[in-house]
């Protein structure tokens, strides 16, 4: 079967893995991309833990060469996933962080006519030959990843917030995701494809979709989707933590109950992850005692919203039959920062 879709599981994200602590990945973002490995970029791995669904998730959209489409909470890891597949396969990430001005153009590639125009109005050989289109054309994120391929070596690519851009940035990118091909119009005979038979070289793709945006049902259809999920379970937000080298397991668990018993009230914006590890950086970073974590202490790390914190006010310490009663500030630990408790 010759199709872009063509199934092919030969490549696998195992999130168990063991994995080195750094490792030497291909430059990303290198114009024109070079024949061979020229330039490597030290990498750290990735603090990233993968549950079993969001890896399978990462392995259909990989396998069927479709783009993952991830959506989710804020802080919820939409982003890191992608830095984590590409340092768990050793692959350089080409990175767009969408913004309102964005053009789906601009993945493939840009052409400065502004630049163009104004080196032919120089004197010939003090500025660029505008007689040479290829000089004014640089190749975006996507179109990278496509001349990579065609180098024999694949990419990671994420599309990030691809909400923040308007409606017909996804419609504009029906066809080359379809085709994972473009031509390059200001150079007549300039095509860039990746090699149809060689599914192993398709960019593995991750978009990310911060709001509830309703994306077109058209490029929904060439995407695989996942939802990523805040932890239900207390094991894997512990390993999350001990991921983000917090080696404290008194810590770790005093923390977690406090974010579990937020996150049950009706709060107007539940703290996530995100704000979790922030918390609890600030916390070792102090040195704040475990037993003081109950007095919610830095609480604007994890509370963004003034009645959540109002409400989080009358959250009742575990064990403890009625609410304190007492206001937030009254409760935070004062003085030097170490949290003595004041
Ligand atoms: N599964 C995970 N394992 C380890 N760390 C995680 C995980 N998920 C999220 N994090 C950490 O939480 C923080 C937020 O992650 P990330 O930036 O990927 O979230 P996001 O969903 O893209 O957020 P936003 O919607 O605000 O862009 C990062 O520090 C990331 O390392
Ligand atoms: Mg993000």
């Amino acid at each position: 079967m010759r199709t872009r879709h063509r199934v092919d599981t030969s490549t696998q994200f195992d999130p168990a893995a063991a994995l080195p602590e750094r490792r030497r990945i291909e430059r990303a973002d290198l114009e024109p991309v070079p024949a061979t490995v020229t330039d490597t970029v030290e990498v750290g791995r990735e603090p990233y833990i993968a549950g079993p669904r969001l890896a399978e998730a990462v392995n259909v959209a990989v396998a069927l060469g479709r783009p993952l489409l991830l959506q989710g909470d804020p802080g919820a890891g939409k982003t890191r996933l992608a830095h984590a597949v590409a340092y768990a396969l050793g692959l350089p990430l080409e990175e767009m962080y969408v913004k309102s001005t964005t053009r789906a153009q601009d993945l493939l590639y840009t052409y400065d006519a502004v630049r163009r125009l104004y080196d032919a109005q120089l004197p010939a050989g003090t500025a660029g030959d505008p007689g040479n289109v290829g000089d004014y054309v640089r190749l975006g994120p996507l179109g990278r990843a496509i001349a990579r391929a065609e180098q024999g070596r694949r990419s990671v690519l994420l599309i990030d917030e691809i909400d923040k851009a308007d409606i017909d940035f996804p419609n504009d990118l029906l066809r080359e995701l379809d085709q994972l091909a473009f031509d390059v119009a200001e150079q007549p005979g300039r095509r860039h494809a990746v090699p149809e038979d060689r599914p192993d070289l398709r960019p593995i793709i991750f978009v990310t979709n911060n709001e509830e945006k309703v994306l077109p049902s058209a490029f929904l259809r060439r995407c695989v989707f996942h939802f990523v999920e805040f932890p239900r379970d207390v094991g894997l937000l512990d390993e999350i933590l001990a991921a983000h080298e917090v080696p404290e397991a008194a810590l770790r668990e005093g923390a977690i109950d406090v974010l579990v018993r937020l996150r049950s009230l009706n709060l107007t914006k539940r703290p996530g992850l995100s704000e979790l590890l922030d918390w609890v950086g600030y916390l070792r970073a102090v040195q704040t005692p475990v037993v003081e974590l109950d007095l919610l202490p830095y609480i604007g790390a994890l509370l963004k919203v003034r009645s959540d914190v109002a409400l989080a006010e009358t959250m009742p310490a575990p064990g403890a039959a009625s609410p304190s009663g007492r206001a937030i500030g009254d409760r935070l630990p004062r003085g030097l920062p170490g949290g003595d408790g004041g």
